[in-house]
């Protein structure tokens, strides 16, 4: 089967778990804004029944998905050109789901590196949720026939078990329903890591705040995270092959290559030979003149509740019109009495 037949549109989503960091901006939202446009229909979603798999506090949960549906339009999600919304708000993505509990084995689910991480030594009190989760999450996708899929390296795994899910049930029906869909992990951030320690990734869930730039830090904050980031004695390459066993080095590099939009190689030409002394003023300047005004403009947008509200009520309805007729198919093909007839 080819994408050809469906027609070019992405989807991704982020959880509303807690705040946003550089690492969600980098790797996911910044690379969504930069999918807007004539070529594809994008859709973005703060996937809320995601988040529940671990404890939620219920007004965190709900502070958080405002607070990331600010930070979407904040970044330059456009929610008339792009379709924005709560995934709860849009039931044909845990009926969907349920379909796929029953296409998707065991055995898939406990190799999925995220569940091992997640679900820690004690899998017997992880939540079922948590292990059904990449089934969830390919109902999300493929309940749009979404073609492509921007989202960091870490979501990967997943992306290849959505292939495996929309491949086996095409097989197990002998239809050509599901699109197989291209995951687009790319640019220099795919990966942006700790400021503390290299070889982690940067995370909302690390206990040091030290470790992470949030996309609510001020600017002071910012520089002052910069500054203290862990490096190495030596000055840059003026090759990224000089790179190579400098984790720290190579992320700040690489996060100063995606916030200025270049190639890693056009920074080292700049900034090769340079000391971090004298580098990591010029990252933190950067960093403070493309975050802040992000930033400024969630708090603002904070400040209007009902206004957010009104963006994923809308969000969720246009979401359902393009849902629904393929939940609906998707029941026919599987033998449902009634399916189709909504
Ligand atoms: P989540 O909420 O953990 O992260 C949202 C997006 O941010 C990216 N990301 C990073 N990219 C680079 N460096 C980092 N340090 C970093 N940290 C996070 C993630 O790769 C992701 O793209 N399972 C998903 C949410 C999801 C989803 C979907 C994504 C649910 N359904 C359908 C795409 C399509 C998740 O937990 O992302």
């Amino acid at each position: 089967m080819t994408e050809t037949q469906f027609t070019p549109r992405v989807f991704s989503g982020i959880q509303p778990s807690g705040g946003l960091t550089l690492g969600n901006y980098l790797g996911a939202m910044k690379r969504f804004v930069d999918m807007q446009g004539p070529e594809f229909e994008t859709i973005y979603c703060m996937v809320d029944l995601h988040a529940i798999t671990v404890w939620q506090d219920p007004a965190a949960l709900s502070h958080n998905t405002r607070e990331l549906c600010a930070g979407y339009i904040a970044a330059g999600i456009d929610p008339e050109q792009s379709i924005l919304f709560n995934q709860s708000q849009v039931p044909e993505h845990a009926q969907l789901a349920w379909i796929f509990n029953c296409v998707a084995r065991m055995g898939w689910m406990q190799r999925m590196t995220q569940w091992k991480d997640k679900a820690g030594k004690n899998t017997q009190n992880a939540s079922l949720g948590l292990f059904a989760y990449p089934a969830l999450m390919a109902a999300d996708i493929l309940i749009y026939h979404a073609t492509h899929v921007p989202v960091g390296e870490d979501q990967k795994q997943h992306l290849e078990l959505t292939r495996d899910i929309a491949i086996k049930f095409n097989n197990d029906f002998g239809v050509d329903f599901f699109p197989v869909t291209e995951p687009v992990i790319e640019g220099a951030a795919t990966r942006v890591m700790s400021l503390r320690d290299g070889s982690k990734k940067m995370s909302k869930s690390d206990p040091s705040d030290m470790s992470r730039i949030n996309m609510t830090d001020d600017a002071d904050t910012i520089a002052r995270k910069i500054r203290k980031a862990k490096t190495d004695p030596d000055a840059l390459p003026s090759e990224v092959k000089g790179l190579e066993e400098r984790p720290e080095a190579r992320n700040l590099v690489n996060i100063y290559a995606a916030l200025s939009e270049q190639t890693v190689d056009q920074v080292l030409t700049e900034a090769g030979g340079k000391q971090f002394g004298a580098f990591k003023p010029m990252l933190a300047e950067l960093a403070v003149s493309k975050l802040s005004p992000i930033s400024s403009e969630m708090a603002r947008l904070m400040g209007e509740e009902a206004e957010i509200d009104r963006i994923l009520a809308r969000g969720a309805e246009r979401a359902r019109e393009i849902a629904a007729p393929i939940l609906q198919q998707t029941y026919a093909i599987v033998g449902m009495v009634g399916a189709g007839k909504s």
